[in-house]
């Protein structure tokens, strides 16, 4: 059977990406779906073991550091959509070392444009949707929203570093007429998140009973989507969203960082029928540059396409940590090492199966 359209996805492998094949594989039978992935640290392909046999599917394990690679896998596949979701996306670590953040959301995205526009001569029937984050617009203080008109101000390396990508797909868009959506989401959490990010840290931690790390006082402010509903955005803005245009997408959800740890305590407590985790809490050295509050204003997606945010925190958190309950496989070899191992058996050391 033909099918109606490529469908390329940068950074499958990841906890959004992950979450975006696994819903949007089945659902379109008629799409064939090329994963894109270098299979970093934060790439673990057991996260898509229920699609990697479907017929609409395919993984190829590609760096974007790597414009070669990068140029050849867009002449082969020749994809009319392009969902670019890869890159390295955690602030501690960004602070720690940024070079790779710099290489692959800045020159990596650069490779991937740079591919596209190669290939693109007929921009009709194509998609370059940039997924960023509400990170770009800095730090709020205690009231006002982000909205798609407010100016860049990033302050970690990280969201330097995304802010530039997003600059990078507005100017193709102007200079070279590349056909991109962008949408700028707040903080997500679900399933499959690398236990390295509040969340799911949080929910580990607190089932093995160790200390909850909370930093500063716990008072900074996030707004929390379910990652579920962040795909969901991402697909309508792509169907329906107008190019050339930006969307910011959030869950009308602020909470402070330690009502969030509060609340991941309550329901590790019911569902894994512990006894209190609340005491666990630990205050540590405050993050440096540790952004105040973020707050997405959702008009515009709410307005023009009749998107909205489905799960409430404490729906969504429970599904979280019913998630890391079921699959304690997942867990192990995420901490373990042995699915860097799985990795290079499965997918050799220049990501052809073995
Ligand atoms: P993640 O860290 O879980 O996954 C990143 C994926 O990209 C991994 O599979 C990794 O192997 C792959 N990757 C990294 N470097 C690569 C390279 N050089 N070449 C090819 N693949 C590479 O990230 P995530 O949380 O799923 O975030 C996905 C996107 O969404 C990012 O662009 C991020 O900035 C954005 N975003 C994330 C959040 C959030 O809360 N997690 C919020 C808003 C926006
Ligand atoms: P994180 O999940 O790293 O996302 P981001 O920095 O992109 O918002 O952190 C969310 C919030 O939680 C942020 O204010 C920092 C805080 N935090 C802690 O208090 N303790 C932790 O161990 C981590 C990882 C984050």
């Amino acid at each position: 059977m033909e099918f109606q359209r490529t469908v390329l996805v940068t950074g499958g492998c990841g906890f959004i990406g992950s979450a975006a094949l696994l819903d949007w594989v089945p659902r379109h039978p008629g799409i064939r779906f090329v994963n894109l992935d270098a299979l970093t640290y934060a790439g673990n392909p057991l996260s898509l073991s229920e699609i990697e046999k479907a017929r609409n599917y395919a993984f190829i394990r590609r760096d974007l550091r790597d414009p070669r690679a990068i140029r050849q896998a867009i002449a082969d596949h020749r994809p009319d959509w392009v969902f670019h979701f890869a890159a390295e996306s955690h602030v501690d670590r960004s602070i720690a070392g940024p070079g790779d953040f710099i290489q692959t959301n800045i020159v990596g995205t650069y490779h991937l444009l740079e591919a596209c526009r190669e290939f693109w001569s007929n921009p009709e029937g194509k998609l370059f949707h940039h997924v960023s984050t509400d990170e770009v617009f800095g730090s709020l203080g205690d009231e006002g929203k982000f909205t798609e008109q407010t100016p860049y101000d990033p302050h970690s390396p990280y969201s330097a570093s995304k802010a530039a990508s997003d600059h990078l797909v507005r100017a193709y868009g102007d200079t070279y007429g590349l056909p991109f959506k962008l949408t700028n989401c707040s903080n997500n959490y679900g399933p499959r998140q690398f236990p390295e990010k509040l969340v799911p840290l949080m929910i580990l931690n607190a089932l093995e009973g160790k200390p909850l790390p909370v930093y500063g006082q716990g008072l900074n402010v996030r707004d929390w989507l379910y990652v579920d509903d962040h795909v969901d955005a991402i697909w309508q803005v792509a169907e329906r969203g107008r190019f050339g245009e930006t969307y910011c997408v959030g869950g009308n959800c602020e909470m402070r960082n330690i009502d969030v740890v509060r609340e991941i305590c309550r329901a590790v407590e019911d569902l894994a029928d512990l006894p209190d985790r609340e005491s666990m809490i630990t205050y540590v050295k405050d993050r440096p540059g540790h952004d105040w509050r973020y707050a997405i204003a959702t008009d515009k997606i709410e307005s023009e396409l009749g998107w909205k945010p489905r799960e409430t925190f404490r729906s969504g958190i429970r599904k979280t940590v019913q998630w890391y309950l079921d699959h304690p496989d997942w867990v192990d070899s995420v901490r373990s090492g042995e699915y860097r191992r799985w990795i290079e058996s499965h997918y050799g050391h220049r990501g052809v199966p073995a």
